[in-house]
């Protein structure tokens, strides 16, 4: 059966709207989905007021954001009581819990079809079974195929993101994502290169190859490695990746890295904590001194590399003579840029049940803590830049102020300058000069192509 076209034949011209929580997986996803409604002839709409299909992609990765999906599934309630032919969609990873799958059938009826994070492609037949057969429909289950050639609606005419590889297997033993989007799933190197190629043809200057731990890629030595290295060959301009998880990343990944142009010097490598007993108790399978040994050798391949880290504050467990590892890691490496995050018991992980020795109160202490000290080498490792000239795509128009121009440096950082919208899409030397903790601001120099 076609659904595609079953679907259309009740719903072109209807007007669609998404919202996407969590990480770029989830974007990367939302964007298929958007894809799918197009080719059913759904219109995608940023206005949920006259939206006629409402879908929430949802996150689970820790219970701020689960709070927020909830809220906004509450708030549809009242737009559904207005317009009762609104059809309301619940994807994404905390579909994959089942209290939360329980909560939706109970007491949350004006959700009408609730799919998965590994099932999307199954968006169309539910649609349609919804539509024809006018109940409920729940389905999560993955197929076991990974799903190739999706269209896609692409968020960004220059930067996109492209999967690499699906789940992940660490079981890390905070983390909710092995259980909601299960055992790792690698995309075959040929699909990737393909796609990569196909987005260069259509002018993008820039790729994210994407995976929770993208070195474990068809299951890990150096098949990441090769893939960087073919993926480098399609000539595409700018090359990133993440996550790279501290365990598996090879000497090989640093040397492509090193020895490619176009592969962004930028390394996310998250270290969640400083210290060896809480990041065994974390399941992380590295120590202080090999992660510490990574940083060592990336920067001796790479001396201007720019890095970025995840942290955790406040494990189960963890004490205050602990934590002090975390910062005096922190003062170590000298990242150019943290994401630190208070631990959030997620139901079903080992660390939900674990015992805590802080406090709220010391907890948010330490984070504050944290902040001010990374604060502080961000902005010292912004003024090293001072005077350089930096090649910068420029993405568009700041967001806060219209009269500049925003982009990105080869690091990833991001850049403010003069400017008008013909230089979008296109790489050019900004010479910084006021370089603020979150930002560089610049002056064009020359176009560099
Ligand atoms: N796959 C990536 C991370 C994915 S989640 C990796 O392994 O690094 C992004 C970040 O969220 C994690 O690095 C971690 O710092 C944070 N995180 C995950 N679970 C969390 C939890 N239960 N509480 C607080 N932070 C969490
Ligand atoms: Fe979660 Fe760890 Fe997997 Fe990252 S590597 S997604 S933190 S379990
Ligand atoms: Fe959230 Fe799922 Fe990503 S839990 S962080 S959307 S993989």
């Amino acid at each position: 059966m076609n659904y595609e076209a079953k679907v259309k034949e009740l719903c072109e011209g209807k007007k669609a709207f998404i919202r996407t929580f969590g990480c770029q997986l989830n974007e990367n996803d939302s964007e298929k989905l958007a894809g799918m409604l197009q080719t059913m002839g759904y219109v995608i709409s940023d206005d949920i007021r006259t939206a006629d299909l409402v879908l929430l992609n949802t996150c689970a990765i820790r219970e701020n954001a689960e709070k927020k999906t909830f809220g906004a599934v509450g708030l549809l309630k009242n737009l559904k009581e207005k317009n009762p032919a609104l059809i309301v969609v619940m994807a994404g990873c905390m579909t994959g819990e089942t209290h939360v799958m329980d909560k939706l059938r109970a007491t949350y009826c004006h959700v009408d079809i609730v799919l998965g994070s590994n099932n999307i492609d199954a968006f169309p037949r539910l649609l349609y079974t919804y539509l024809y057969e006018k109940e409920r429909v729940f389905d999560t289950e993955y197929a076991g195929v990974l799903p190739e050639g999706l269209p896609t609606y692409r968020q960004d005419k220059f930067r996109a993101s492209v999967p690499v590889m699906y789940g992940c297997n660490n079981f890390c033993a905070y983390c909710i994502v092995p259980y909601v989007r299960g055992r790792e799933r690698s995309r075959k190197a040929a699909d990737i290169v393909r796609e990569v190629e196909t987005l260069r043809d259509n002018g993008y200057m820039e790729v994210m190859l994407l995976g929770q731990n993208v070195n474990s890629y068809q299951g890990g030595g150096d098949a990441f490695a090769r893939l960087l290295q073919q993926v480098s060959d399609t000539g595409i301009p700018r090359i990133r990746f993440m996550t790279s998880h501290p365990k598996d990343i090879s000497d090989a990944v640093l040397d492509v890295m090193a020895s490619r142009d176009n592969i962004c010097k930028a390394l996310h490598l998250p270290v969640q904590a400083g210290n060896n007993r809480v990041l065994a108790a974390m399941n992380r399978r590295y120590t202080r001194e090999k992660y510490l040994s990574i940083v060592e050798k990336a920067r001796e391949k790479m001396p201007d590399i720019v890095l970025t880290t995840d942290i955790i504050v406040g494990f189960p467990g963890e004490t205050n003579e602990e934590f002090a590892d975390t910062i005096s890691l922190l003062k170590a490496v000298r990242y150019d840029m943290i994401f630190s995050f208070i631990f959030s018991p997620r139901q079903g992980t080992p660390a939900a049940n674990m015992a805590d020795v802080l406090t709220a109160e010391e907890k948010k202490r330490n984070f504050d803590q944290l902040l001010q000290v990374q604060n502080q080498i961000s902005k010292e490792k912004n003024l090293q830049l001072a005077d350089k000239i930096l090649p910068v795509l420029v993405e568009g128009r700041s967001k806060t102020d219209a009269t500049m121009m925003t982009g990105r440096t080869d690091g990833g950082k991001i850049v403010h300058f003069k400017g008008d919208d013909g230089l979008c899409g296109r790489i050019v030397d900004v010479q910084i000069q006021t370089p603020k903790t979150w930002n560089l601001q610049g002056e064009i120099v020359c176009h560099s192509n």
